[in-house]
């Protein structure tokens, strides 16, 4: 371009592009040679981004660039690096006696961590975030009350989480058991399932019918003790509950007892022995276990 402007208007210091439309002109302001060869830049840099990153959208996939780079590559080698980085202390937490746990603060420390992010993935959709099991009964328990089916030291928490509730897997017979359906299959008439379930109510507050307490009584000491205690404080090789504390996984009102009692429940947690470490586990455990219910070992 010469130095030289042209169509200059006269009275006017703008060069114009020369073209006229119905009398309005264009001034000649070309862009900034700076701004056009970043642009240019730009332009040769995104095309060898392209060619060197993922980018292009495929039907099945995208195209995967030179240098091989995808972020998921690129986590899991950060997962790598904290895995080796944790890997002797998830040795150590592995491999100790499970009651020494707690005798090893910087071990105890690590694992109610690490059990905390176990718990948020793994068990939370069930249990509740807070681990309070809901504020509705709804058959998942709350594991931060001194209640427990199953038992509440270090070791029972591991057994139960490794072995899951009610699974076929578990061969042990370390956590099966099952409450007969007592009206389904006709073995109470439902004059005596009423009876019973007014005397379960009494021991925890009131019956709806007090003249069937007596009777229910009857009831529960011929069909119910040998699993619920003949106080009805439960029986944990069982996973019978306790029905004396109004705690209840199932409801505790006349209408809850009755379905409880007509069909059982057979609730069933997942076992966790086939789909995490055994430092995960536990890790959770000792989580579980620092939640306030925890007991100490035998
Ligand atoms: C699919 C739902 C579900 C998930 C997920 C789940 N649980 Fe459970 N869990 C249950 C149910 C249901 C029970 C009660 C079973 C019964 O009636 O005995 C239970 C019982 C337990 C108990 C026994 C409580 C006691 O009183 O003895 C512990 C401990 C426990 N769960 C821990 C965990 C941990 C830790 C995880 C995560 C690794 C987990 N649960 C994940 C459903 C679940
Ligand atoms: C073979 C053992 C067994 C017998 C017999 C038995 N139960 Fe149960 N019961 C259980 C188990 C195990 C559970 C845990 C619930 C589950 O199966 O998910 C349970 C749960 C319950 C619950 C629910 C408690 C809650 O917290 O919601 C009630 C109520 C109950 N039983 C009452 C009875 C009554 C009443 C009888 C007698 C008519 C009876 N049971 C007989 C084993 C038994």
């Amino acid at each position: 371009m010469s130095d030289e402007k042209k169509n200059i208007k006269p009275g006017h210091d703008y060069e114009t592009t020369g073209h006229s439309w119905d009398g309005i002109e264009e001034y000649n302001k070309p862009l900034p040679k700076w701004w056009l060869y970043t642009f240019y830049a730009c332009i040769i840099w995104g095309v060898g981004y392209t060619i060197a990153y993922p980018a292009w959208p495929g039907i099945t996939g995208s195209t995967a660039g030179l240098l091989g780079f995808t972020t998921r590559g690129q986590v899991a080698e950060e997962i790598a690096r904290v895995e080796e980085m944790n890997g002797p202390i998830n040795d150590k937490l592995a491999s100790v006696d499970l009651a020494s746990i707690s005798t090893d603060p910087e071990l105890q420390t690590y694992a109610r961590n690490a059990g905390a992010a176990v718990f948020r993935s793994w068990c939370s959709q069930c249990h509740g975030s807070g681990a309070d099991g809901g504020s509705e009964p709804n058959g998942y328990p709350s594991l931060i009350d001194d209640d427990w089916l199953w038992g509440g030291s270090i070791e029972d928490i591991h057994t139960t989480i490794a072995t899951g509730i009610r699974q076929p897997t578990d061969e042990d017979w370390l956590r099966q058991s099952q409450m007969p359906a007592f009206g389904r299959d006709e073995l109470l008439e439902n004059d005596s399932i009423d009876a019973v379930v007014n005397y379960v109510m009494s021991l925890s507050g009131d019956p709806r019918d007090p003249s069937l307490v007596t009777e229910g009584e009857t009831v529960f000491m011929d069909n119910c003790s040998s699993c619920h205690g003949e106080d009805a404080t439960g029986d944990r090789t069982q996973g019978a509950p306790n029905l004396s504390d109004a705690i209840w996984l199932y409801g505790g009102d006349y209408d809850s007892l009755h379905e409880t009692v007509t069909n059982a429940r057979y609730g069933q947690m997942p076992a966790w022995g086939p789909r995490l470490s055994e430092a995960e586990i536990r890790a959770v455990a000792t989580y579980v276990h620092g939640l306030g219910g925890g007991e100490a070992s035998e």
